[in-house]
């Protein structure tokens, strides 16, 4: 609709003439997506910082967010549909989806035209050039560097080698993803790119106080003055519980605060009706009077004497304790060395590409249906029902294609807000937050402050380890129990500790709700612990890999929760695999240093090793997967995982092939659909190949057993589908299975069902943190290798290499880009990344790695089969990231002298660190 004050202007999109009516002032991407439908380009903050929305005006890359409509008469703009050229991918397109550049695929169109502009102008770019060229965008998922292989390898039109389609060998296969094309043609939807075209829109009007009262006045003159205002959502209009949050139990973080806020950027009231009318009002313009109250900025602050009780159902500041005792922790002396320290992180912002989006809508049958982003559909379907007060079954859940995740999206955003909108107004609404209210409102990694001691014997023994860490879980519990609960269990590392004495507590402030981020916690101990058994090490006088492999935990160890570990422990094998490109590396380092001594580059390499439990910490965690087959032969897998750009999707139907030992071609796949998938449980803790990955196999093997025995044939059998019909192949014999004969056992014509369910055995933690947390866990190694500037403070990281225990590896190529994108997030937990309230809360001022941060990785995969696992396989989404930045900072050490005890090492830290050594600070 042609609004007061629009204009026309002519352009050609794509090679098409068109003409558009719009006002001067509307930003390009509006004009593509909203009024031509263009959906490819996506946009990620509006501000020109992510490059989300690149695209060639022309022939130029320009963030489309940043151009006016006004500027556009008469030019030419390509976007990612004009990449395609009658249906068939472009070799950019073609290249991106062959080498798994596309994870989550929300930054892939802005890639593909920044690659696309350097490929026009440059045929045989040179890599320098293609970091220069894709500066602009950034990635969060995939580390860049299958980013920059695709990039070259389409400049020499080379193509990923096929591998032999044997379905007996769908497992450890680099199968493309199951969902790339849409991600590369841009026709994959996110939680922003489509609602029914009646939605009103939702838009959250938020706290700016860190801790204040607030009533509401009168709001008949809001609504005299803006007709196009339909409802003002409010504590009050909420049916059901006023209250989400992680574990049953806990329900504190209100859906619309009610009359107190305890975070900036909480949720206080939601205005519903007409997009225009919505974005038009101002804050200023509501009748809220806010009271201010102290705030509680700091767990210290929080565990004074005295402090305010931040959450009122809590008679303390403390949320939660987690504890491990084992042994009698030596006092020191007695001839052992000891290390200690104390260290600082701070809150990390997940800085997914995509911000939260979604819609709901009352649907047939009195029910409510959420379409959103989101890692964990079955929570948001039971948060839902709560907050409405109904019954789970009454919604459905039908996630979008989530644009990134690492955490952020377990935590409900937008789900409650739309069914309650759409349930109070009955009719389909919608919202998508912007950039700054994303990293305003959810979630975040916690800041730690650690204070560990490590003991080892003279001979490089380790026998102790203490560890006592607050963990800011800011104003809700959200995941601070599990953090709480995790850090005891690892945080002496994977090694054989024989005295621990380790208690972690998640502390509540007025801070944003800390919660989960790739490996609640776990990231933060690891600083602590491997920088205590580098010292050690070399107090020992040790070799720092060789100290860690003497002490490296190994099948037949116990931990220190008392858990013996059966199989599958393949530290040894990673630290063994590094130990080549270990000595290289440190004795290239030392070799520069001792040639550029006194000048202001020197040269370290550091090393670090993670260990990580696959699933939750003591709990069940079951998943359950199904798979049909119809009387014409059609399988069909309904997958409850939800894909958050890991490649669930893939893996898991490359298991399903596998264990029906049947080509992934003939299998259909119904993925996360809480009406028609079963609960798969979260996309988090490193769980879904692992335990999902069990489950799809054993439905898989359900399904062929039951196959089989209709043939009367044994288990070496092969299965055939051809011309809708289902053939055994038994050696020569060929066996047709008469399936329209069977009884029809399900709607849509099924005749056979197969199920698997799958909960890692574990079991509770005693009052000493003692029993078998987790069923499994992975192990890693990384070396870093960087450069240090000891006169500016800036430290580069030239290379990393890493060695990560898969269990199996079922998708190399997804895995491969599992870890890099990992060392990439660790990179910017290492060096660059600090949420600050209220002063980081976009991508300008909050940074996260660009494509020139993330060096040349190399990956080793090492398999030490899981026997729980399906063929082998475990987790890799968190064990990624552990290592890197404690690698970084033992080679920061290795260069300078100067261990670094607060993140991130921005370089006036690193420089005041190294002035205090040398004693002139
Ligand atoms: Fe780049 Fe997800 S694939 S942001």
């Amino acid at each position: 609709m042609r609004a007061t004050g629009d204009f026309t202007r002519s352009f050609a999109v794509n090679g098409e003439p068109v003409s558009v009516a719009a006002a001067p002032e509307e930003r390009l991407t509006t004009v593509l997506r909203d009024r031509l439908g263009l959906i490819g380009t996506k946009v990620g903050c509006d501000a020109g910082d992510c490059g989300a929305c690149t695209v060639l005006l022309d022939g130029a890359q320009v963030c489309a967010c940043l151009v006016p409509f006004a500027q556009v008469e008469g030019r030419t703009v390509t976007t990612v549909e004009g990449l395609a050229r009658d249906g068939r991918l472009g070799r950019l397109q073609r290249s991106f989806h062959e080498h798994g550049a596309a994870q989550c695929g929300i930054c892939t169109p802005g890639m593909l035209m920044a690659a696309s502009t350097l490929l026009d102008r440059e045929p045989m770019p040179s890599e320098e050039q293609v970091l220069d060229a894709l500066g602009g965008v950034l990635c969060r998922c995939t580390g860049y560097r299958k980013i920059v292989q695709a990039v070259l390898a389409a400049a020499e039109s080379r193509h990923r080698a096929l591998e032999p389609s044997d379905c007996a060998t769908y497992v450890g296969r680099r199968l493309d993803g199951v969902d790339g094309i849409g991600k590369v043609n841009g026709e994959t939807r996110y939680g922003a790119d489509t609602a029914p075209a009646d939605a009103l829109w939702l838009r959250v009007v938020r706290s700016p106080h860190a801790h204040a009262c607030f009533v509401l006045g009168d709001l008949a003159p809001l609504h005299a003055r803006y007709p196009g205002l339909r409802r003002v959502l409010t504590a009050t209009d909420v049916p059901g519980v006023n209250g989400f949050g992680i574990y049953p139990t806990v329900k504190d973080q209100p859906v619309l605060a009610p009359g107190v806020a305890r975070y900036r950027g909480e949720a206080v009231l939601a205005l519903v009706g007409e997009r225009e009318t919505i974005e038009q009002i101002t804050d200023d313009e509501l009748p809220i009077e806010w009271e201010l109250r102290p705030a509680v900025s700091d767990p210290a602050s929080a565990l004074a004497p005295n402090a305010p009780p931040i959450n009122p159902d809590q008679t303390s500041n403390v949320l939660t304790r987690g504890c491990v005792r084992c042994g009698e922790l030596p006092a020191g002396g007695d001839g052992l060395i000891e290390a200690h320290g104390e260290w600082t992180t701070t809150f990390i912002e997940h800085a997914y590409i995509e911000p939260e989006a979604g819609y709901a809508r009352p649907i047939e049958g009195d029910r409510i249906e959420v379409v959103a982003c989101t890692q964990t559909p079955y929570m948001d379907r039971d948060e839902v029902a709560n907050v409405l007060g109904i019954a789970p079954e009454r919604v459905r859940v039908r996630p979008s294609a989530c644009g990134g995740g690492f955490g952020g999206k377990l935590d409900q955003s937008v789900q409650p807000l739309l069914a309650l909108a759409a349930w109070v107004v009955g009719a389909p609404v919608r919202c998508v937050y912007r950039r700054v209210e994303s990293m305003a409102a959810t979630t975040k990694r916690h800041p730690a402050q650690m204070r560990a001691r490590a003991l080892a014997h003279r001979d490089g023994t380790l026998v102790g380890f203490e560890f006592d860490g607050d963990f800011d879980t800011g104003a809700y519990a959200s995941w601070g129990p599990t953090v709480a609960g995790r850090v005891p269990v690892h945080c002496m590392g994977p090694y054989r500790v024989p005295n621990v004495r380790a208690e972690a507590r998640a502390v509540f402030t007025h801070r944003a709700p800390a919660g989960a981020f790739r490996g609640f916690g776990v990231p933060q101990a690891a600083i602590a612990h491997e920088s205590l058994v580098d010292e050690l090490a070399l107090r020992c006088g040790r070799d720092p890999l060789e100290f860690r492999l003497q002490n490296a935990l190994r099948v037949g160890d116990r931990t220190a929760t008392g858990q013996r570990l059966e199989a599958s422990v393949g530290l040894s094998a990673c630290l063994e695999a590094l130990r080549p490109r270990w000595r290289t590396l440190r004795s290239e380092a030392e070799r520069f240093n001792r040639s550029h001594e006194g000048r202001p580059i020197q040269r370290g390499v550091g090393i670090a090793c993670m260990w990580y439990g696959c699933g939750n910490t003591s709990m069940s965690n079951p998943s359950s997967m199904r798979v049909t087959l119809t009387r014409d032969a059609r399988v069909v897998f309904y997958n409850g995982a939800q894909d958050i750009g890991q490649g669930s999707s893939t893996i898991l139907l490359q298991i399903m092939a596998q264990a029906l030992g049947l080509s992934h071609e003939w299998i259909e796949m119904v993925v996360s659909d809480t009406d028609l998938t079963e609960d798969a449980g979260k996309s988090s803790a490193s769980r879904q190949t692992f335990v999902s990955g069990r489950a799809t196999q054993l439905a898989g093997e359900d399904l062929r057993a039951q196959i089989l025995k209709l043939a009367n044939v044994g288990e070496g059998a092969s299965l055939e589908i051809a011309s809708h019909r289902l053939t055994v192949i038994d050696g020569a014999m060929r066996h047709p299975i008469a399936l329209d004969q069977l009884p029809v056992i399900e709607g849509e014509d099924v005749v056979l069902v197969g199920r698997g369910q799958f909960d890692p055995p574990s079991t509770p933690l005693d009052e000493n943190g003692q029993g078998i947390p987790y069923a499994t866990y992975g192990f890693a190694a990384q070396i870093a290798s960087v450069a240090v500037d000891v006169e500016l403070g800036t430290v580069k990281v030239d290379r990393i290499v890493a060695a990560h225990d898969v269990g199996a590896a079922v998708n190399p190529t997804l895995v491969e880009g599992q870890i890099e994108g990992g060392i990439a997030q660790g990179i910017g937990f290492a060096m660059m990344e600090e949420f600050i309230p209220g002063r980081t809360e976009n991508l300008h001022d909050y940074l996260i790695p660009t494509i020139g941060d993330v060096p040349e990785i190399e990956c080793l995969l090492i398999e030490d089969p899981e026997p729980l696992g399906p063929y082998g396989a475990k987790g890799i989404g968190e064990p990624a990231l552990i290592p890197t930045a404690p690698a970084i900072l033992n080679a920061v050490y290795h260069a300078t002298g100067v261990r670094l005890r607060r993140l991130p090492i921005l370089p006036h830290r690193v420089r005041e660190a190294i002035e205090a050594q040398r004693g002139d600070g």
